[in-house]
């Protein structure tokens, strides 16, 4: 697969920014070594399954482990790393395969069958110890914030591997997205959409970078919709689905939504996508998002009074609080190993906070953007009671068209998201493309 073999060539490079960045970010905090412990498997109560394991990004930014519970990587400037690799003597489960020679050539690979066999290579001298398993617990030096606030500011410019990496991880979702369209197009259920996404992508729900957003007619209001009805609605009008994918453990996030027939939502939809693509053309190296999320504000407000919906002006309607009844979320956030990827919120190493704009509490993201940061924008309009009477109850009719607003209610709302990658030049969009593709 071409892809893969571009993700594979920049491997190389992307290991010696590791090191580089590792090492500086220890020096400045005065460590002599790191360990970083991919995480152990977490058993649900009174039972022996486990709930989906999920690999430690600070491992994972090394190396694909989505896998490997209880490997432990050792770093030390100037030696190569040393990875414990667990594959376990077991045979109620099957062990982590041996590691490909791509990645694994990189490290001194020492394959381990207890989870503690790690423990006699910590190196001498003052160690951070990196994760959330159980067997760090009690350590003195278990995430250093600030060191981990240097780390996530690093991982905030991504590596041409990584960029690969999420490019592919969107184009396996653009190629899920097209049938999950095709399967509201026939008139299948939530469940039954979301079924044809997985087989779409090849992935199954533990393989998600994040639950599936599949949601129909009304589902479309609840921000982070988490069922999937098996029932099919009797009248199908509008769909909205905000599902990902990952390669090498590195996530795309992309929602579209569709109306089944023309007339005032479609043309809303259409709107909206407008205005979005407007907004990911605006994310620029030395542009503040937070001013980005204040245009889309803005120009939300603009759909919601050309479409009747409001009946004061944009500018109005923001200064008033009425667009976030209609767009209650933020812009959009980081994206990278985690869906939600870190230090969207923090200046410096100290961790001294970019404070959000006054009455947008959701906003993930307040940075300057720089080139190499990849992110998310996905403005939305939507029709949520609560907020909606909320409103009602505080300003009663003032500024909101209701009879429009029961007329489009029905639809449920509108976000669309695509995953954007900043340059020193123009931003490159990863999700366009990856549907164009689709034919
Ligand atoms: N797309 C899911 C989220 O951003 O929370």
């Amino acid at each position: 697969m071409p892809s893969q073999t571009v993700i594979c060539d920049h491997y190389d490079q992307h290991v010696a920014t590791c090191q580089e960045r590792w090492a500086q970010a220890l020096a400045a905090e005065g460590f002599d070594a790191a360990v970083i412990h991919a995480g152990s498997e977490i058993i649900s109560f009174l039972d022996d399954y486990h709930y989906p394991f999920r690999t430690n990004p600070h491992l994972l930014a090394w190396a694909p482990l989505t896998r490997h519970h209880d490997s432990v990587l050792v770093v030390e400037p100037g030696n190569r790393p040393v990875l414990y690799y667990y594959q376990p003597d077991d045979y109620w489960y099957l062990p982590p395969s041996d590691p490909a020679s791509w990645w694994a050539d990189h490290f001194d690979v020492r394959s381990v069958r207890d989870t503690g066999q790690w423990r006699d290579g910590v190196p001498a001298g003052r160690v951070a110890f990196i994760g959330d398993a159980p067997d760090l617990q009690g350590r003195d030096e278990l995430n250093p914030e600030r060191l981990l606030n240097r780390l996530h500011l690093d991982r905030t410019r991504k590596t041409p591997y990584e960029l690969a990496c999420i490019a592919e991880s969107s184009r396996v979702a653009a190629r899920a997205h097209v049938e999950a369209e095709r399967a509201f197009r026939e008139g299948c259920s939530e469940y039954e959409i979301h079924v044809r996404y997985c087989e779409a992508a090849g992935l199954v729900d533990a393989e998600l970078p994040y639950g599936n957003i599949v949601a129909l007619n009304t589902n479309g209001a609840v921000l982070h919709y988490q069922q999937r009805q098996h029932q099919r609605p009797e009248v199908c009008r509008s769909f909205l689905i905000d599902a990902g994918a990952t390669q090498q453990g590195y996530a795309s996030d992309i929602t579209r939504t569709y109306s089944a027939n023309g007339g005032s939502f479609s043309e809303m939809i259409e709107a909206m996508d407008g205005l979005q693509l407007g907004l990911c053309d605006g994310m620029r190296a030395g542009v503040d998002y937070r001013d980005m999320h204040l245009r889309a504000h803005q120009d939300i407000a603009g759909v919601l009074h050309d479409f009747d919906v409001i009946t004061v002006d944009p500018a109005t309607a923001v200064e008033s609080g009425l667009s976030s009844v209609f767009f209650p979320h933020g812009l959009g956030h980081y994206l990278g190993l985690q869906t939600h990827d870190v230090a969207g919120l923090i200046a410096d190493e100290e961790g001294t906070e970019l404070p959000r704009p006054e009455g947008h509490p959701f906003l993930r993201l307040t940075r300057t953007l720089e080139a190499g940061n990849v992110l998310t924008v996905e403005p939305g309009l939507y029709f949520i009671d609560t907020l909606l009477n909320g409103w009602r109850a505080r300003n009663g009719d003032d500024g909101v068209n209701w009879a429009r607003v029961e007329e489009l209610s029905p639809y449920g709302g509108i976000r669309i998201e695509d995953n954007i990658v900043v340059t020193e030049g123009e931003p490159v969009n990863l999700t366009r493309p990856a549907f164009s593709a689709q034919g």
